[in-house]
């Protein structure tokens, strides 16, 4: 295991060292929220709508937000390496309870944990990948950034066990998301993605992208994608904060439109690597 520095609870330690009680509630029952938010050279990239997004995930499950967001930014920037493109993984549970039971306990302090690590380039991006549909097996708080993640491992790792590199959810005949990503198809030479609601987790690359086609003035609607219309879609993209916008290439073992990569996705993806080159040089505020 890499032995770098993280934070826990107030103090900077390493890996190795960073222990937890097993009494804490996120270990117990998975009660928590996190945040995956990428730094590119130093600069955490759409800070405050990752902090915005990490106050909805605390609102919905009833956790006070412990820190202001210039406190965050105190706490997190240490941990970055400004040479390189990484991603800070940040954790709050509710804490260590002196016993178990599903009540909220009282006076319990929140655990908070954070660590960086590079974001390493994925592999499949400019070939594309295969992605297989499954039905959306979750719960109905999808809007939050919620640590309790069985079902969405379960279903990657279906898609993995398929060769496939992500599982595209299904809830009655409409797409919701990736297990861990967005979802884009453009249908009729329109970008479309599913709409905001409590069935996905509002992406911020999602929202990057959505801005970036406004800007290029590429014709995108937040509107429901029937299974029919993603499969008979001209492209395909699964987009998070660690993978950027992948183009899926092949979807239930058959091709998407004629199986490489599209047109729009380069256009979009080139958008989105000069945006992210243009936040680090004009050093937006974080
Ligand atoms: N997950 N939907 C789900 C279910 C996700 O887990 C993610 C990202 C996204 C994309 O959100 P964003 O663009 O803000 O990264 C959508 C992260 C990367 C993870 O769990 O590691």
């Amino acid at each position: 295991m890499e032995n770098k520095l993280v934070y826990l609870n107030g103090q900077y330690i390493s890996l190795n060292e960073a222990k937890i009680s097993v009494m804490d509630r996120g270990f117990l029952f998975g009660d928590g929220v996190y945040e995956v938010i990428p730094s590119y050279y130093g600069h955490l990239f759409h800070f405050q709508q990752h902090l915005e997004r990490l106050e909805n995930s605390l609102t919905i499950i009833r956790l006070a937000n412990p820190y202001s967001r210039e406190q965050w930014q105190k706490i997190l920037l240490p941990l970055l390496d400004v040479n390189q493109n990484q991603y800070i993984y940040l954790q709050i549970t509710r804490g260590v309870a002196p016993k178990r039971d599903h009540a909220f306990p009282e006076n319990a302090l929140p655990t908070v944990f954070a660590m960086c690590s590079n974001i390493v380039p994925f592999a499949g991006k400019d070939l594309g990948i295969k992605a297989v549909t499954m039905p959306d097996s979750r719960w109905k708080l999808c809007h939050a950034k919620a640590i309790t993640l069985l079902a969405n491992i379960l279903l990657r790792q279906d898609a993995l066990d398929q060769d496939s590199a992500e599982a595209i959810l299904i809830k009655d005949n409409y797409v919701t998301e990736g297990a861990a990503s967005n979802v884009f198809a453009v249908i009729d030479g329109i970008l479309v993605t599913p709409p905001k609601d409590c069935n996905i987790l509002p992406g911020i690359t999602r929202d990057v992208i959505l801005e970036l086609a406004q800007q290029n003035h590429i014709a995108c609607h937040e509107e429901p994608i029937s299974l029919e219309q993603l499969k008979s879609a001209d492209e395909i993209w699964v987009t998070s904060s660690t993978r950027e916008i992948i183009p899926v290439v092949e979807l239930d073992s058959k091709p998407v439109a004629n199986g490489r990569p599209g047109a729009l996705w380069r256009h979009l993806d080139q958008c989105f690597q000069a945006y992210k080159k243009d936040c680090h040089e004009r050093r937006n505020p974080v």
